[in-house]
């Protein structure tokens, strides 16, 4: 899929402050040299990012992180040792050498270890850090696949295909306090996970989500999505021209023009998995709504009814 050749055309593209997308465990991230404002200036332009919303910084090795971080935390490295290289990202204090750009001028910057083959290699031959968002259009579903980012994002130097990714939801973003942690976007690592390893709070609510680019409306399909707690909700003419995406039910679900199960037994991680790739095939369809029902908002449920609230916002609204 992804020869060293593409590895080195890919390490040229950022060497000359290109973009590169490319495949990491858990969505697709378009990348820019972290250390090069102007390429990084690009990630912004090409997604219509709002300069507010920071850049997650990617590493290989821990060693990196000495020239990039003040006044480390020695918890970082209990959390590395645990999660590293992993879907999650861990806010430090920045050093001077990253640009404001990248933490859209914060004193902190997330960084993280993906475990993707190909990000590794990437990473490794590039050997410096590289900024990624998810490589899609502000607000937009997140790339599962280099099909879903070679469709929806035009003017990407180069997408290195590392096939379709196995996490499917993005990173856990967790920042350190003085008395426990704060998870600020739930993700396949829990709360519960990361309390096993460095001491959580005493007082904090364990879901309280906070960061910047957090907003209210994201991941939204080009087509109408809703929330439904029970099949029965949907009338049989809303349904005759749209999809579900059922959870439990079993019954009721003739009356749909498409049934996009995405997980058998209820297995949260293959829903995660499946569920972008799933909003980037239905939306593509000729239908009116996709219907979504909801999941029990525990664990990993957490993060997905996270991205499914957000993609569900806009038309809430409308
Ligand atoms: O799994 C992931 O994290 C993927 C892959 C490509 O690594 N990346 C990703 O990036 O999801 P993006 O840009 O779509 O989301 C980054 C999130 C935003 O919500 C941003 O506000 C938050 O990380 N963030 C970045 N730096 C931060 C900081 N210093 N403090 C608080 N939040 C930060
Ligand atoms: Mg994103």
């Amino acid at each position: 899929m992804v020869s060293d050749k593409d590895i080195q055309a890919a390490v040229e593209q950022l060497s000359a402050g290109n973009l590169v997308a490319f495949p990491t465990e858990t969505v697709y991230g378009l990348g820019a040299d972290a250390l090069n404002a102007l390429a990084v200036a690009k990630i912004f332009e090409l997604k219509k990012r709002p300069s507010f919303d920071p850049l997650i910084v990617h590493i290989h090795s821990l060693e990196q992180i000495n020239e990039l971080v003040v006044n480390l935390d020695t918890r970082v490295e209990k959390l590395a040792t645990a999660f590293w290289p992993g879907p999650l990202t861990i806010i430090m204090e920045k050093s001077s050498i990253i640009p404001d750009i990248v933490t859209a001028g914060l004193s902190t910057v997330g960084i993280r270890m993906p475990s993707n083959p190909v990000a590794i290699q990437l990473l490794k031959a590039f050997n410096k850090p590289i900024a990624a968002p998810s490589a899609n259009m502000f607000g937009k579903v997140s790339p599962t696949k280099a099909e879903h980012v070679t469709n929806k994002l035009e003017g990407v130097e180069m997408v290195l295909d590392g096939g379709p990714v196995s996490v499917g939801i993005e990173s856990t973003i967790v920042q350190l306090l003085d008395d426990g942690f704060k998870i600020l976007r739930p993700g396949f690592i829990t709360y519960e996970d990361i309390s096993s390893v460095i001491p959580a709070s005493s007082d904090l609510s364990k879901d309280e989500v906070i960061a910047p680019g957090m907003v209210k409306s994201h991941y939204s399909p080009d087509v109408y999505l809703k929330l439904i707690d029970s099949i029965d909700e949907v009338t049989q003419s809303d349904a005759v021209n749209a999809a579900i995406i059922p959870f439990k039910s079993e019954s009721g679900l003739d009356k749909f023009k498409i049934v996009k199960r995405l997980s058998a037994n209820d297995d949260l991680k293959q829903y995660a998995v499946n569920i972008f790739s799933a909003l980037h095939e239905l939306q593509d369809e000729n239908i009116d709504a996709i219907y979504v029902e909801k999941i029990p908002e525990e664990g990993l449920g957490l993060a997905i009814m996270d991205r499914l609230k957000k993609a569900a916002y806009r038309f809430t609204i409308e």
